[in-house]
């Protein structure tokens, strides 16, 4: 229970190195698990998310090595995973619980090992975050699912078998593990209305190393080919978006001038469109880009969150944020979450103008100033919007229950501390 203090009004100057994407590596992490062979992962981010995601796999029988090196200029993490044979095929409910995407072992562990027991994870502070789409199209390749106890328990006779499977939703934890359950199942499977997310590539990216046979990467359609076996690979995550366009509105709101190395550029079209909107200059590099906002009157851009190449939901508190002091109105729309507008009552009590209609939409009226508070974080991009308007707010902001943000921003403090913050934070004891 760390709280982070901030004292505000300091334009930033300087770089940030973007880590290794979180939400890639937590499904490819898994996808080691769809062999017998050693996986090495590069460019692992030190998250404790990623620690969760260990501890599950440890407990499965998985041999886990990691080693720190300098890659592209900063740390990193490679790990190598390998689960010769599963001890357990259960993932229970103390590790689910504290990271949901441990159930990207679902798909896994019922393709190879044609058993798996779940616990269901259940909804967060953000929504409901049902599973529907997992399980109904695990049925409709053969899997006989019942929920008991709390538990998705999951069997199959003989492989998965290829099917023709419609989303309803672009889900993507759902096109994860469904293309990791088809990699190995019998005859071909198609996924209609497909997440486009990067992080669906990149999957896709490993498994075809693996031997996997998959088509339409970066499409709404996939066609796995299904294989009897796949083989040990290295590979190199992608870098996070999410915390490239977090330091980039960090550079826009302060007012100041940011390089952000190895941010993958390509994957944020929309909200740098967004930024550049508001004021900000953003200027390409070879490695990433640069978020110049010295000479800039911000002016409030409406914002809508969709599936990729949309706006990215996982960036709405943040621009939100920014939003409160830029001149003018703007209008928020989350239309992937039903109740993810939990950091708005904590950027209220800082003086910011929102008012929200229904659950989807908040309109933000700039102002010129936020002042200080002691706020509460709700979940991992709540907490790094909170962090946004105590850089800019007069006084000392204190940040509660920053265990949020180290599930998901590599070294925080450090980065921002880097860049010119006053930041610091205040260990608790357990
Ligand atoms: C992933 O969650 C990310 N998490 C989330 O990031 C992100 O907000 C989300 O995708 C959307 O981009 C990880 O990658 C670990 P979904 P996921 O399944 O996969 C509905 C962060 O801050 N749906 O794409 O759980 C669902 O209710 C986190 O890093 C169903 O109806 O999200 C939602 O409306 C938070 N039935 C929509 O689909 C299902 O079976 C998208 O959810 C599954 C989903």
């Amino acid at each position: 229970m760390d709280k982070i203090k901030i004292i505000g009004g300091k334009p930033l100057f300087g770089k940030v190195f973007i880590s290794g994407a979180k939400n890639t590596a937590l499904p490819i992490i898994c996808a080691s698990l769809l062999t017998d062979e050693p996986v090495t992962i590069q460019n692992i981010p030190f998250l404790s998310d990623i620690k969760s995601l260990n501890a599950l796999l440890l407990q499965l029988g998985t041999k886990i090595e990691e080693k720190s090196e300098e890659r592209n200029g900063h740390l990193t993490q490679t790990i190598t995973y390998h689960t010769p044979q599963p001890t357990s095929l259960v993932a229970p409910y103390d590790y689910v619980r504290k990271m949901r995407a441990s159930y990207y072992v679902l798909g896994p562990l019922l393709t190879k090992y044609r058993h798996v027991e779940l616990s269901l994870p259940g909804g967060c502070a953000i929504g409901a975050r049902p599973m529907d789409i997992h399980l109904s199209s695990l049925e409709q390749m053969g899997a006989k699912i019942e929920i008991k106890n709390g538990y998705v328990v999951a069997d199959v006779d003989g492989r998965l078998q290829g099917a023709h499977v419609a989303f309803h939703s672009a889900s993507v934890g759902a096109t994860c593990n469904i293309l990791m359950a088809a990699a190995l199942a019998e005859g071909t499977t198609v996924i209609e209305n497909a997440a486009k997310e990067p992080e669906i590539a990149d999957l896709i990216d490993i498994l075809n190393k693996m031997g996997a046979q998959i088509e339409g990467a970066n499409t709404s359609t996939l066609t796995i080919h299904g294989v009897e076996k796949l083989h040990g690979v290295t590979h190199e995550i992608i870098n996070d978006r999410i915390e490239a366009g977090s330091y980039a509105v960090a550079a826009a709101i302060t007012h100041g001038r940011v390089e952000l190395v190895n941010a993958p550029a390509q994957f944020l079209q929309t909200p740098l469109d967004i930024l550049r909107k508001t004021g900000a200059t953003i200027e390409m590099t070879d490695n990433g880009f640069i978020v110049d906002a010295q000479n800039a009157k911000l002016v409030g851009q409406d914002v809508f969150t969709d599936y990729y190449p949309g706006f990215p939901t996982d960036l709405q508190a943040q621009f939100m944020a920014l939003m409160c002091v830029s001149e003018g109105a703007a209008m928020i729309t989350e239309s992937i979450w039903e109740n993810r507008f939990m950091h708005v009552p904590e950027l209220m009590r800082m003086g910011a103008n929102i008012n929200v209609h229904g659950h989807a939409s908040a309109i933000v009226r700039g102002v010129e100033k936020l002042s200080a508070a002691p706020v509460m974080s709700t979940d991992l991009r709540a907490s790094f919007a909170l962090i946004l308007a105590g850089l800019v707010a007069e006084g000392e902001t204190i940040v509660n229950r920053v265990y949020h943000l180290d599930r998901g921003y590599e070294h925080l403090e450090e980065k921002f501390k880097a860049i010119g913050a006053d930041i610091e934070r205040i260990k608790i004891p357990d």
